[in-house]
């Protein structure tokens, strides 16, 4: 990967004027999208796996791209069971060298996989969201995760959330929806990557100079948030 990567570019100054709206719809009306069958499926993998894990503390890399940044993870905390997941079977086939034995690489779309997370009751200690897709396009805002119908099962599952971007506005727009969801106040505060990069995004923007941003926040498990509970959010009766 070359070390020059362009920052975004957006007509956006502020945060996205419809993103309270965006965010109250999604806390009011259930997200009726049926399920992907290839999801079920690679979710009842992932809850086998971590079956066998033996009540690891569980982590989530959500949009992992190539799983670099699940590998380290998995290494930094040996104790903890790290899943990472993404849609792309592309970048999840690059060849990274062995897995450690904590960490499992899953396909899967994270919209249902999410939802699936939920009904299952899963607590993630750890919850990643790094570089998603920024979709600057004000026109976009219902495919950040922030004005996506997903957010309310996003933050339901609790635990310590930790979402960046090169985008400042991404992570102010998502502080935002943070609070208008649980209260809890969040913050985008400006990050540079020690020696090592987690991710090869935070990499590439990393090395040609661009600054990078982040949001830490400790959510409680909260199913209620999700309208119709979290069973319903995955398409079954309560
Ligand atoms: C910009 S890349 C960042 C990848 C990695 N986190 C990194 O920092 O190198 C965003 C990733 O999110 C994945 N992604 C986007 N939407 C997704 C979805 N709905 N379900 C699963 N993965 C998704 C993409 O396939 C892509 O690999």
């Amino acid at each position: 990967m070359t070390a020059r990567s362009r920052s975004i570019v957006s007509r956006q100054t502020g945060p996205h004027q419809d993103l309270a709206r965006r965010v109250a719809r999604a806390l009011a009306h259930p997200l009726r999208r049926p399920l992907a069958a290839h999801t079920r499926e690679a979710f009842g993998r992932a809850r086998a796996w971590l079956e066998r894990r033996d009540g690891a503390p569980l982590i989530l890399d959500a949009g992992c791209g190539v799983g670099l940044s699940t590998r380290r993870l998995a290494e930094q905390y040996p104790a903890a069971a790290v899943i990472g997941v993404d849609r792309s079977a592309d970048r999840l086939s690059r060849d990274h060298g062995r897995l450690p034995d904590n960490a499992l690489l899953v396909r899967a779309d994270l919209v249902d996989f999410w939802r699936l997370a939920l009904a299952e009751g899963w607590r993630p200690a750890r919850h990643y969201l790094l570089y998603p897709n920024p979709y600057p396009k004000a026109a976009h805002l219902k495919m950040r995760w922030q004005g996506h119908p997903v957010l309310p099962v996003i933050l339901a599952l609790g635990g310590r959330l930790e979402l960046r971007s090169n985008w400042r506005l991404y992570v102010e727009e998502f502080a935002l929806a943070v609070t208008q969801v649980t209260g809890v106040t969040a913050e985008a505060q400006p990050y540079v990557p020690g020696e090592a990069c987690l991710t090869p995004f935070e990499q590439k923007y990393h090395a040609s100079g661009q600054s990078l941003w982040r949001l830490v926040v400790e959510l409680p498990h909260a199913p209620g948030l999700v309208p119709g509970g979290a069973l319903a959010a995955a398409g079954e009766e309560a």
